[in-house]
């Protein structure tokens, strides 16, 4: 393992967090000036990400059951506007290490979701500015009710269409804005994946 990597010498990942970025100031914020903060210092933190070039540490790539759908999912949001961003995530998609963010997995979950985190403080890009991943989902999950305390959240909807607390439809290329403390549960349609970034 390189001790020394940086960010800056992986240019795939710095498209990456570029793409992010764009999709943050690209989409519309619905005239919600909560919505337009957010997206705002969700940009500001990428742009210092990329302008400190922080240490890049891999853990060894992992799959899980549920990685069976990422190409679909993949395949499905490359025909959306952003599909630049999904080039760049399928080009690092080998190198992602796919994880359960639960220490008593909910029932059902196992085989049908996972995460992978791009930024934060157990890398792959090592920062504390924002935590930027993925989370795949299988047709007909539900992701059950969950709060982050102190955490502002966003989801973009990359593929598929899903469901907040049976609120309306996030069809791909929508942002789904929780703020802290707020209870979500997320479902996903019975035919194709979901795949969300969060931030
Ligand atoms: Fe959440």
């Amino acid at each position: 393992m390189n001790e020394n990597l940086r960010l800056k010498d992986r240019p795939d990942w710095v498209y990456l967090l570029r793409e992010v970025y764009d999709f943050y100031r690209a989409s519309p914020s619905g005239g919600s000036s909560k919505v337009h903060s957010h997206q705002r210092t969700t940009r500001k933190a990428i742009s210092r990400i990329i302008k400190a070039s922080p240490p890049l540490v891999f853990d060894p790539p992992e799959q899980k059951p549920v990685t069976v759908h990422l190409r679909r999912a993949l395949d499905q949001g490359r025909r959306e506007r952003h599909g630049s961003l999904i080039d760049t995530i399928a080009s690092i998609a080998p190198q992602l290490s796919w994880r359960y963010g639960y220490d008593r997995m909910p029932k059902g979950l196992q085989k049908n979701y996972t995460y992978a985190e791009f930024t934060g403080p157990s890398g792959p890009v090592v920062t504390n500015e924002t935590i930027l991943g993925l989370v795949l989902f299988a047709p007909g999950t539900t992701y059950p009710a969950h709060a982050h305390n102190d955490i502002t959240e966003s989801y973009i909807c990359l593929s598929g269409a899903v469901s907040e607390n049976h609120q309306g439809v996030f069809a791909s290329g929508s942002l789904i804005f929780n703020p802290p403390g707020h209870q979500h549960r997320i479902t996903m349609s019975d035919r194709e994946p979901a795949l969300l970034a969060y931030a």
